[in-house]
């Protein structure tokens, strides 16, 4: 997978989540989401379906650092999850595996990139824009916490700043 040779040289890899990965993904899930995170089931059923998912991990010296799910059922592509463990983040790790995301839902042919963000989560939805990422919806106290959840669109047929292709 490519990655910008600023991360190469910071010694980022980035590869395919496999099940081997899912107990050291699983804690920095419980740290990085401890109001939401996810069961650790549903991580191997997310990896049991890779017709309609990709998952990736980002490494720095053998240690995944972040992680990041796409689900494509065409023509909707959802980013499932992303993550980047806080002593790693602000140094284009985030950038880097949602690209990768992307770029998988052009090659699965969606139409449409959507995911959901906390209200709260305003470094995430700047991202996101970064990205040409819009909202387009607002799921009221859609979290377990009574936080709004945004809904945000990326329209792949549609030229956007910052686009990989
Ligand atoms: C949101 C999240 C995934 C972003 O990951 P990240 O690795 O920090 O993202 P990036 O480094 O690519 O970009 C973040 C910012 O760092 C800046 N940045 C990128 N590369 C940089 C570098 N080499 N040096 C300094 N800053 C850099 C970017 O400009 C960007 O700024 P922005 O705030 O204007 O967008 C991460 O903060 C995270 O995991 N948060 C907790 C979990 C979470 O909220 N997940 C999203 C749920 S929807």
């Amino acid at each position: 997978m490519k990655l910008s040779p600023k991360l190469e040289l910071a010694g980022v890899s980035l590869r395919d989540m496999t099940e081997a990965d899912i107990p050291a993904v699983d804690i920095l899930e419980r740290r990085l989401f401890p109001v939401d995170a996810w069961p650790l089931q549903m991580f191997f059923d997310e990896l049991a379906q890779p017709e309609t998912r990709r998952y990736v991990v980002a490494e720095v010296a053998g240690e995944i650092v972040a992680y990041a799910g796409l689900m494509c059922i065409e023509p909707i592509a959802d980013v499932q999850t992303i993550a980047v463990v806080p002593e790693f983040e602000g140094k284009g790790i985030g950038s880097a595996v949602l690209t990768e995301l992307i770029d998988e839902a052009r090659r699965r042919r969606a139409a449409d990139v959507l995911l959901e963000v906390r209200a709260d989560n305003p470094r995430a939805q700047q991202l996101y824009v970064r990205f040409g990422f819009e909202q387009i919806h607002v799921r009221p106290r859609y979290y377990r916490d009574g936080t709004d959840a945004l809904i945000m669109r990326l329209e792949l047929n549609k030229p956007h700043e910052g686009d990989t292709a």
